[in-house]
């Protein structure tokens, strides 16, 4: 079978809704120098501050969706789930082989996607809500016939938001499990969000919130134990990516006999601290493959 080589030099990578996440992308994509804004291109649907908002860093807006996939070389379709059928479908005409197709779009699966567009030569990426802060945690699966080359330039572009995995789809609900929690204060349960956008990891923005809340009980004022609070944890975590050393290890690293640290996690795992956590990500998962459409 002929394959076509996107031109990784040249290449021109085109937005199918100019939203959040596209916005996210491209200036990611633009901040890092992976690509020059002149090379990523977009159209307005209805909002026409969104416009605004990609010129303002120098990408190209056009007048259509149509112009954009035609200009493209890889479409990367960043509508909400809801209306990717449509604009698939309307689309279809110009997906030629020549070209890349990618969907962002929450519980979209590959082979829906595949089937709407008549081609398989797709990758599917699951970003995060901290891709605005170039932190994204992304995982992405390849569809068809999609080659290890067309796999290489999409963990580039998203590696310019963050850090990017390879996963069988069959595992994205677990992902979405593990990333996308939702918490609903009203009645006190862990869910997934409708269409999972800027949800993103809620039960750290929860932890944070307690362990603030705790500070200012303990005498701290709020901005005080807010800070401290929110920069132990972008600590924490920066110590388990950096270090490669396991969390367990960590822990007991930090944990002197007797001492208050040992103190805090007694509490902790008397009112099943690890157990909450674990229970929210299965039912979150769970939750997850009963929503999908198919
Ligand atoms: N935000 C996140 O953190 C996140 C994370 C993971 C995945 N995603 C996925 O990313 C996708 C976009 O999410 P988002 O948060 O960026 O949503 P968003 O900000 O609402 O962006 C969607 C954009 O699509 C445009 N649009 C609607 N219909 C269109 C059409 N027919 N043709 C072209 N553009 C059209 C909308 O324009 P108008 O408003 O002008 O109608 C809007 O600008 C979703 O599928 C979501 O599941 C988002």
């Amino acid at each position: 079978m002929e394959t076509f080589t996107i031109p990784t030099e040249t290449f021109k990578v085109g937005f199918i809704g100019a939203g959040k996440m596209a916005e996210s992308i491209a200036r990611g994509v633009v901040q890092s120098g992976v690509m020059p804004p002149h090379r990523i291109l977009t159209a307005v649907h209805s909002n026409p501050t969104r416009g605004t908002a990609f010129e303002s860093f120098g990408v190209k807006l056009l007048p259509h969706n149509n112009a954009v996939v035609e200009d493209s070389d890889v479409v990367i379709l960043s509508v909400k789930p809801q209306v990717v059928k449509d604009v698939v479908l309307q689309l279809k005409p110009q997906f030629s082989k020549k070209k890349l197709l990618v969907s962002v779009a929450a519980g979209v699966k590959l082979k829906d996607l595949q089937e709407w567009a008549g081609h398989s030569r797709f990758i599917r990426v699951m970003p995060n809500t901290p891709s605005a802060v170039g932190e994204a945690a992304t995982v992405m699966s390849l569809g068809g016939t999609a080659t290890a080359e067309d796999g290489e330039l999409i963990a580039k572009l998203f590696g310019s938001i963050g850090k990017v995995w390879r996963a069988d789809e069959k595992l994205f609900d677990a992902i979405t499990g593990l990333r996308f929690l939702g918490y609903n204060f009203f009645n006190g349960t862990i869910f997934i969000p409708k269409h999972v956008s800027g949800s993103g990891p809620a039960y750290i923005f929860l932890a944070i919130e307690a362990l603030a809340d705790g500070g200012v009980a303990a005498g701290l004022p709020r901005e005080l134990a807010l800070g401290l609070a929110s920069q132990t944890v972008l600590g924490a975590a920066s110590m388990v990516t950096k270090t490669g050393k396991h969390p367990g290890q960590l822990k007991d690293d930090v944990a002197s006999p007797g001492g208050t640290t040992i103190a805090g996690i007694h509490e902790l795992e008397k009112s099943g601290f690890r157990g909450i956590l674990m229970n929210a990500v299965v039912a979150a998962a769970k939750r997850g493959r009963e929503l999908s459409p198919s």
